[in-house]
């Protein structure tokens, strides 16, 4: 079986083709796989240039997308054949969340091997049903971007048709939220440091756009663009950098889902700014299996398809990471496998 391995110090040197060993026969409760798909995120990214350790021959990637090739007693969910997508948090299978974001000790392409292999045998509850007539590379984008995106605007946020939304940068998670924001009836303000890459949103359906590089205040911009009033919803992807005007241009009691860290990782807030607008901030880390179970039979009726920008087959995964560092990415990066 064909994997990637991550040696350690890291970095896109260590980065090896392998022949591993069959993953073998599905025991009971478990499923085997034959992967033909994963996307990139920020974490792999992490993982992959050591700004998260993992040990020494990881094979990275936590999304995964293939099929069934057999199932083992006791498994009535799936059947061979089934076009199955990972789970970012295999243990997280319903309720409120129990690890703490930062551990990632269960995570596959972290604490445990993840999905640049061709063939994996694993719990079935680590695996979900993917949306019909999705191919395996749009699946893969569902395990960390979409499932983000969705739990910050449905399940923490309880979006609704009417409410408005903003969403910074262009990559993977703020694309989906820009996606499911816009088929769910929300409008939606975009930022990016490319005015080409505005206009790809603008064919999204992004009502209104704003040039973060050329407007650095551009918490102002999105005030007047809302009459002063503020969104109802920011898809915080930024961090530090980004926090105090994402609590600016938010409304007297909106929302704001702190998913990332692209400015860093820590850095002064105003809690003055948070009191006095009554601002609800969520710090969440991906999702469930059940918020993942949601989000595929809403993406089995709602119009939207995943935005790839561009594929690259497995043994050209350093590429597809050099490609995502210079960011010049709008959506997603997938790899097939
Ligand atoms: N908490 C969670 O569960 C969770 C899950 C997934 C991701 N994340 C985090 O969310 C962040 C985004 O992840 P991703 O996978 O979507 O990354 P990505 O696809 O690599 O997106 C990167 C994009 O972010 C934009 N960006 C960079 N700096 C920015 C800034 N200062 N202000 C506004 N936009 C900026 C850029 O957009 P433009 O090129 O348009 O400027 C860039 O292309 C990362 O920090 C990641 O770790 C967290």
């Amino acid at each position: 079986m064909k994997a990637i391995r991550l040696h350690q110090p890291a970095g896109l040197d260590c980065l090896t083709v392998a022949d591993l060993p069959d993953p073998g026969q599905p025991g009971p409760g478990e499923i085997r796989v034959r992967l033909h798909a994963s996307s990139l995120n920020f974490h792999d990214l992490a993982v992959v240039f050591g700004y998260i350790r993992t040990e020494d021959g990881r094979i990275p990637m936590s999304d995964g997308a293939g099929v069934v090739e057999a199932v083992g007693p006791g498994v009535t969910e799936f059947a061979a054949g089934d076009s199955v997508v990972s789970t970012f948090f295999p243990q997280w299978l319903d309720g409120e969340p129990s690890t703490p974001v930062g551990s990632f000790a269960l995570t596959p392409g972290d604490g445990v091997d993840g999905y640049a292999r061709e063939a994996v045998v694993a719990a079935a509850t680590a695996f979900t049903h993917v949306p019909r007539g999705y191919s395996h590379a749009e699946a893969a984008t569902l395990t960390t971007a979409g499932l983000t995106a969705w739990r910050a605007l449905v399940v923490s946020g309880g979006l609704k048709a009417g409410d408005t939304v903003l969403v910074l940068g262009t990559g993977g998670v703020s694309i989906f939220a820009l996606q499911f924001a816009k088929a769910m009836g929300a409008t939606v303000i975009v930022t990016s440091s490319s005015d080409d890459k505005l206009e790809r949103a603008r064919t999204l359906g992004a009502d209104h756009l704003v040039n973060y590089r050329r407007h650095p205040e551009w918490a102002r911009n999105v005030l007047e663009i809302t009459n002063g009033r503020g969104v109802d919803h920011v898809v915080e992807v930024g961090g530090p950098g980004t926090l105090a005007q994402s609590v600016r241009a938010v409304r007297v009691g909106g929302h704001v889902a702190v998913i990332g860290v692209l400015t860093g990782v820590e850095g002064p807030i105003s809690t003055q700014a948070l009191l006095s607008r009554q601002v609800r901030l969520h710090g969440l880390g991906v999702g469930s299996r059940r918020h993942q179970i949601d989000m595929v039979r809403a993406l089995d009726t709602l119009p939207l398809r995943p935005v790839i920008d561009r594929t690259f087959a497995l043994d050209d995964i350093a590429d597809a990471f050099r490609f995502q560092q210079a960011g010049q990415h709008f959506g997603k990066i997938a790899l097939t496998i």
